[in-house]
C-alpha cells in the first residue's frame, strides 16, 4: 500500500525544544486585518516585534528595541510614517534608519539602527522572515490562494498555545489521532479502509496522501452536503511546507476522480509561529469550495475550530509541554508507531535546517 514504510527504525528524536528555533523561514506574524497604524508588538521566535503600517498602508516590522538604552519603542509614538523612542526621542524610519536625535550634539551614532524585517503582505496574511534578509525566498511560503479566492469561503481564527511548536506539527502530520480524540467534535470515523497511503518529500515539504476508494465519506467533513448512499472517494491529505506551514486537504469526488477539483474539498490551513521554546501563536483558516453563503456551515467550522483545534489539539499540547522536562529528568524515551513516519522525516529535515542555520 503506497510508499510507506511499516518498518520504521526507531529514531532517537530530537526533543522538539532541543533544536534551536529555525530562523531562516517565513512565519504568520499577523493576519493582514489585525495590523493598521497603531502599534502592534508580537513576540515571534523570541524577538519582541513591533508591526505597523505606514499612511501609503505598508506593513513594517521593526525590533522593539530602541538601540539607545534598549526601551520598547512601542512605548514611543508615531510621528508621520516615522516612529520616536519614548525615553530621549531618537527618530527612526519605518526602514529602521535613524533620522534623528534630538540629544547634546545631536549627532547619530552610526550604530543607532532598529532591526528591520522582510514583511510580506500577501492572500490577507503578514509574513515575516526572521533570518538573513538575503536569503528570503517568497517561493517558500506555503500556497494560501484560496483565502482570496472566489470560488472558495474561509472561517479564519487562531489562539495562543502554552507549547513548543512541534507539537502541534506533529500533531497535524498524524490525523489519526482524529479517531480517539476528536471523537465528539470532528473525527473520520473509524469506518474508512485506507486504499491508499504515501508519502512526498520534497526539498522542504512533505505530503502525506491518504486516499480512501469507493466509500461513504464522513459526514463530521462535509455535514449535510456529504451525498448520502453514493460511494465517492474520499482523500486526506497533509501538505507540510517547512518549518511550520500545513494544509489539509478532504476531498469527496466521484469514484475515480480524487483530488481533480470536481467534488467537494476542504482545507484546513494551519499556520504556526513559534513565540518561545515552549509558546506559539496558531493561525488557522477553514476553507470550502462549496455552499459558499451558509451561515450555518460557517458556524460549524467556527465550533470545529474552537472545540477540535483549540481546546482538544492545543490541550494535549500544552499537557505534552508540561512534562517535557521531566521526561527528560526521568530518561522516558518516545517510542515511534508506523503512522509516525511523517513526523519523523520532518524533524529530520527541521534538524538539518537549524544546522544550516548555524
Ligand atoms: S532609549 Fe530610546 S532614545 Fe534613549
Ligand atoms: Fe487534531
Amino acid at each position: 500500500m503506497g510508499n510507506v514504510d511499516s518498518n520504521l527504525e526507531t529514531a532517537r528524536l530530537l526533543r522538539p525544544y532541543e533544536r534551536p528555533l529555525i530562523r531562516n523561514a517565513w512565519y504568520c506574524a499577523a493576519w493582514s486585518h489585525e495590523v493598521g497604524e497603531d502599534f502592534l508588538t508580537r513576540r515571534i521566535l523570541d524577538m519582541p516585534v513591533l508591526l505597523y503600517r505606514t499612511s501609503s498602508g505598508e506593513a513594517v516590522a521593526l525590533l522593539d528595541i530602541c538601540p539607545h538604552k534598549l526601551a520598547p519603542m512601542h512605548q514611543g509614538s508615531r510621528v508621520g510614517d516615522n516612529i520616536v523612542c519614548g525615553y530621549h526621542g531618537l527618530e527612526f524610519d519605518c526602514s529602521g534608519a535613524c533620522v534623528s536625535n534630538p540629544q547634546g550634539n545631536r549627532e547619530i551614532p552610526q550604530a543607532a539602527r532598529l532591526r528591520s524585517f522582510p514583511l510580506l503582505e500577501k492572500w490577507g496574511v503578514l509574513w515575516i522572515w526572521t533570518g538573513d534578509p538575503a536569503r528570503a525566498d517568497p517561493a517558500k511560503i506555503i500556497d494560501c490562494s484560496h483565502f482570496e479566492s472566489p470560488q472558495w469561503r474561509t472561517v479564519k481564527g487562531g489562539h495562543y498555545v502554552r507549547s513548543n511548536y512541534m507539537l502541534l506539527v506533529e500533531n497535524l502530520l498524524d490525523l489519526g489521532h482524529a479517531l480517539f480524540l476528536h471523537k465528539q467534535t470532528g473525527g473520520l470515523g473509524d469506518n474508512l479502509v485506507l486504499s491508499d497511503h504515501r508519502i512526498e518529500q520534497g526539498e522542504d515539504t512533505l505530503r502525506d496522501l491518504r486516499l480512501y476508494r469507493d466509500t461513504q465519506p464522513p459526514a463530521t467533513v462535509f455535514g449535510k452536503y456529504v451525498p448520502r448512499g453514493v460511494r465517492l472517494d474520499f482523500n486526506a491529505d497533509m501538505l507540510w511546507v517547512a518549518p511550520s506551514m500545513l494544509r489539509s486537504h478532504n476531498g469527496c469526488s466521484e469514484s475515480g476522480h480524487a483530488r481533480d477539483g470536481s467534488g467537494l474539498s476542504l482545507y484546513g490551513t494551519h499556520l504556526l509561529t513559534p513565540e518561545t521554546q515552549h509558546s506559539m501563536h496558531y493561525f488557522y483558516g477553514t476553507s470550502r469550495n462549496y455552499a459558499l453563503d451558509d451561515p450555518e456551515i460557517d458556524e460549524a467550522y467556527r465550533r470545529f475550530q474552537r472545540d477540535a483545534l483549540h481546546k482538544e489539539d492545543s490541550m494535549v499540547a500544552e499537557s505534552i509541554d508540561a512534562v517535557l522536562a521531566d521526561t527528560m529528568d526521568l530518561g522516558v524515551r518516545m517510542v515511534t508507531l508506523s503512522t509516525d513516519a511523517s513526523g519523523i522525516r520532518v524533524n529530520r529535515m527541521l534538524d538539518r535546517m537549524a544546522e544550516a542555520d548555524r
